[in-house]
């Protein structure tokens, strides 16, 4: 029983128990129904309490009904009979009162909430707005401005904050069940306090104004943010009812929307990564120990990770004066946390005196259980370091690389054991970007990937499998749709028009922006290694060597395809770029052409899309889920869009197919359609038909 009744003295106690997350599925939903006939017509039962079981209260609508025909009861009509009861019910909950979960707590006439408990209206991630009278009840509980915020913004408020909105009336001092029961007690015999009965605040159009313009610079695009401004606008001054049926309305409309597929999409893919059969029983080893070797820019954001995830570090550099740099950049980047409330001010000097040393002597690692490798992106050097490690590690750590694009095999074969050798390829900055590519090699044991998962999680990160080739999954691909781009500038585009034209289809940052951001000694390296390996046919960006020639390196330089400097910090365009360009063009025998941004996003997507199948068809991702939730968590791809093989069976394979093959016309040596790719087109089928076909 998904619901259950029973009373406790004149307290009707109505029990919810849907495991995981309480989500209120269609057994929920008529649960309830039941459960609320039961306790109106309980003549002992004075007053309720509605109380979940497990880890939460209820997370909100089951978001695996979305897209399938809806089934009564509706949970608007549900949350409304709760509502209309005549005693009082109390809402007590714990863990996350989310969507539907809160819209449920709001229907109650009274709510008292567990002292860590959070929570949050979170449909607009899911290209939703809250359809359950989130936007009629909360405005009339904290206000139009609050309302808008946390609906808009999606963001999860503590109890302490929620209760000076006037969410909730209470925060429990002991145990929830027993504070609850007395609440309801103290109750009992009194008018339900509904909060559909409250009046609406005042409309406030400057604020409404501010809040869309805002959402227009911030979530370019996205449509349901601004359909729930709109839902709670026009519930004001009007009864509930009548609010109710708006939003259903809007509600019902976005649940039709191709953002809301991508978006569930991006939701359910973001946990089926997670899910591998070659480590569903397996134990992961014990990592409560890291060991980081090189404290750049990634070795000192992997450090800060694992800190402040509660684990133990020891970093390692090439000698002490650098150990006591990266130690510097370790605290520097700490500090900045206290700075921006995100860490307390003790816990950071906690952290700095009892969990981390940084030293120059690899000897240090002597007892780590898993050490992570960010030394400079060099086969010579990688390889030194993990003979240094296999020398000193104790037996059963795990020795990892970030290793960008190198071969984890070759790495893994100067040890003496392979087995305990993986990739865990973090993004940059480590400490924020939530992706991490665990790169299983050919002998890596399944305990080892197993922990490469468990790690990811307690840093509270997406780990996804990828198998071992030149970029894994992600720089792979990425490697591949830069090559689309930098065609298109030798050919006549501008770096800006291809940026802009690609943030406005909803990237994060165009690829020349995100050059600067990484700097363009990267890409000029990876050239170099690659150069011996340059078909006659591939075109290289000589532009780009062009610049890091001139020691244009990017942010880090102050120049690279932008300028940044006290007026610009966020880069401003280069007028000498042009000139530029033009002798590349004119040295290379090109002439010019214009392009349409229509045609800039249909070739970089048939690129990024084309390699992607190859990933998938090479087993490098075990499926095309895999592939959406690298590019949506580290390179900027607009979540409201899925993913390139989710936006692909979108567009329709075969439109994709057909567009490469027009861009074959003028170059049949890149523009080669991935035969995944071409036979799913021709057989009819989606990506989304492989993500079913395998273990999920
Ligand atoms: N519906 C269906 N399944 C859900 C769910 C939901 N609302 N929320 C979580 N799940 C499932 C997950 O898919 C996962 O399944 P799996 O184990 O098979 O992979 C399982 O529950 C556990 O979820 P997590 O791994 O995410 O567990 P965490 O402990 O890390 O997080 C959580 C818990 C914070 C509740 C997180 O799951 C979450 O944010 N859930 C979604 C909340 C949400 O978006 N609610 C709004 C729904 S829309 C709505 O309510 C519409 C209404 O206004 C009408
Ligand atoms: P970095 O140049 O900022 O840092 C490398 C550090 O390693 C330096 O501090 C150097 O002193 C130290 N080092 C070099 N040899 C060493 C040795 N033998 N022992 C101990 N320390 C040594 O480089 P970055 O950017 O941090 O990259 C490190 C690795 O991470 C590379 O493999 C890179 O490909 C990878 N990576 C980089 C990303 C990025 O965006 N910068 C993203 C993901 C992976």
């Amino acid at each position: 029983m998904s619901v259950t009744y029973h009373r406790d003295g004149a307290v009707g106690i109505i029990t919810i128990a849907n495991p995981p997350v309480n989500a209120m599925s269609l057994a929920v939903r008529s649960g309830l129904m039941d459960a609320a006939a039961a306790f109106a017509t309980d003549d002992q039962a004075l007053s309720g309490v509605i109380l979940c079981d497990g880890r939460t209260w209820v997370a909100g609508a089951d978001i695996s009904e979305f897209g399938k025909p809806p089934i009564q009861p509706f949970l608007p009509d549900v949350i409304d009979t709760i509502e209309r009861l005549e005693k009082p019910v109390v809402a007590a909950f714990h863990g996350t009162a989310l969507g539907g979960g809160l819209e449920l707590a709001l229907g109650a006439h009274a709510r008292i909430a567990a002292p860590a408990a959070r929570m949050g209206l979170p449909e607009v991630t899911l290209g939703l707005l809250p359809g359950a009278g989130g936007t009629q009840r909360v405005p009339r509980l904290a206000g139009l401005k609050a309302a808008l915020e946390m609906i808009t913004s999606a963001r999860q408020v503590p109890a302490s904050e929620a209760q000076e909105l006037g969410l909730i009336d209470r925060i429990a001092t002991g145990d929830l069940t027993q504070d609850a029961m007395a609440f309801a007690r103290e109750l009992a015999g009194s008018t339900p306090r509904r909060t559909g009965d409250l009046p609406t605040p005042d409309n406030d159009p400057a604020l409404v104004a501010d809040i869309k313009a805002s959402l227009a610079r911030k979530v370019p695009g996205q449509i349901a943010q601004a359909r729930a401004v709109d839902a709670v606008v026009e519930g004001l001054g009007v009864p509930l009812a009548e609010g109710m049926a708006q939003e259903r309305a809007k509600f019902q409309e976005l649940m039709q929307t191709p953002q809301r597929a991508a978006m569930i999409h991006a939701f359910f893919s973001e946990r089926a990564v997670a899910q591998l059969p070659e480590i569903a029983d397996v134990k992961p080893r014990v990592f409560d120990r890291i060991g980081v070797i090189g404290g750049g820019t990634m070795g000192a954001g992997i450090a800060v990770s694992a800190l402040l995830a509660g684990l133990d570090v020891t970093l390692i550099e090439r000698d002490d004066a650098a150990a006591e740099k990266a130690a510097a950049g370790v605290a520097k980047i700490l500090e900045g946390s206290v700075k921006r409330g995100k860490l307390r001010a003790d816990k950071c000097d906690a952290i700095l005196a009892n969990s981390f040393r940084a030293a120059g002597d690899y000897a240090a690692l002597a007892q780590a259980d898993l050490i992570i490798e960010a030394v400079f992106e060099k086969m010579e050097v990688k390889e030194d370091v993990f003979t240094r490690l296999d020398a000193i590690a104790k037996p059963g750590a795990i020795l990892a690389t970030n290793t960008s694009y190198l071969d984890v095999n070759r790495i893994a074969a100067v040890t003496s054991r392979p087995q305990d050798v993986i990739g865990l390829h973090f993004f940059s900055p480590a400490h924020v970007m939530r992706l991490l590519e665990v790169v299983v090699a050919d002998h890596t044991a399944p305990d080892v990937t197993a922990t490469g998962f468990a790690l990811a999680r307690k840093l509270k990160k997406i780990a996804v499998r990828a198998g071992v080739c030149d970029g894994f999954i992600g720089n792979r691909i990425l490697s591949h749709y830069r090559m689309a781009a930098d065609a298109m500038v030798l050919d006549g585009a501008s770096p800006y028009q291809i940026d802009r034209a690609l943030t406005d289809f909803g990237f994060a940052m165009g690829p020349y922006a995100v050059s600067d951001l990484a700097g363009l000694d990267i890409g000029y390296f990876t050239r170099q290694r690659k150069a011996a390996d340059l078909h006659p046919r591939d075109r290289v960006p000589v532009f780009a060597d062009r610049l890091y020639e001139q020691g244009h390196l990017g942010r880090k330089s102050g120049q690279g395809y932008y300028i940044y400097d006290a007026d610009s910090p966020n880069g401003r365009q280069d007028p000498a770029l042009a000139g530029l360009l033009e002798q590349v063009r004119a040295d290379l025998g090109i002439t010019p052409r214009d392009f349409t941004d229509a045609e800039i996003v249909a070739r970089y997507m048939a690129a990024m899309v084309n390699e992607s199948a190859r990933v998938v068809q090479d087993g490098i991702a075990l499926r095309p889920l895999d592939v959406d939730v690298v590019l949506l968590n580290g390179y900027g791809f607009p979540r409201w869009r899925g993913g390139p093989l989710h936006w692909a069976d979108h567009q329709g394979l075969a439109s994709i197919v057909a567009d490469i093959e027009t861009f074959a016309e003028t170059d049949d040596h890149y523009w080669q359609v991935a035969p995944l790719l071409r036979d799913l087109a021709q057989q009819g089928r989606s990506f989304a038909a492989l993500n079913e076909g395998k273990p999920a």
